[in-house]
């Protein structure tokens, strides 16, 4: 059985996976508004993957026995000025998504919850290829400039992302 503490950290992670495809929704207007729809599909994509995150510790909740609560949050950040500006928020957010896992980890350790243990690693692995995808491409923006054809490149390359969740 979940604690109510351990219970009340996986349900804000709810919030925070719905409010993370918020974000980068709003990153892809963004893109959507400069022409660059690659950028765009990229970011579209990546809300899909944080509404199955959402949905993931949605269903865990309840193979527990438990309720979810479904809570509302802030506004996103809108006014972006440049596609390296969203990539630096978009690593960031991804860093601050990592320390949240790692602290309900945490939790779930310290309570030796060994099912939200096993359920969390997923999520621990997920971690890091989202700080290292959303890092690579801040990379490759600042060495080919906001301007010109290495961005078109770029764009053209994201165009082809798609979302296929992992099935188990
Ligand atoms: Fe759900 Fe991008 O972490």
């Amino acid at each position: 059985m979940l604690s109510e503490k351990l219970l009340g950290k996986l349900n804000e992670q709810i919030t925070h996976e719905f409010f993370s495809a918020h974000y980068y929704l709003a990153m892809a207007a963004y893109f959507k508004k400069e022409d660059l729809d690659g950028f765009a599909n990229f970011f579209i994509v990546q809300a899909e993957e944080e509404r199955f995150h959402a949905m993931k510790f949605f269903e865990f909740i309840n193979d527990q026995g438990a309720e979810a609560v479904i809570s509302g949050f802030k506004n996103p950040k809108r006014d972006f000025n440049s596609a390296e500006e969203i990539f630096e928020l978009a690593l960031e957010h991804e860093k601050l998504v990592s320390s949240l896992i790692n602290e309900l980890m945490s939790v779930a350790q310290e309570e030796k919850h060994y099912p939200s243990i096993s359920f969390l690693q997923w999520f621990i692995d997920e971690q890091v290829e989202e700080e290292a995808s959303m890092g690579k491409l801040l990379n490759q923006i600042k060495r080919v400039g906001e301007k010109g054809h290495g961005i078109l490149m770029l764009d053209r390359e994201l165009a082809s992302r798609t979302f296929t969740p992992e099935t188990e």
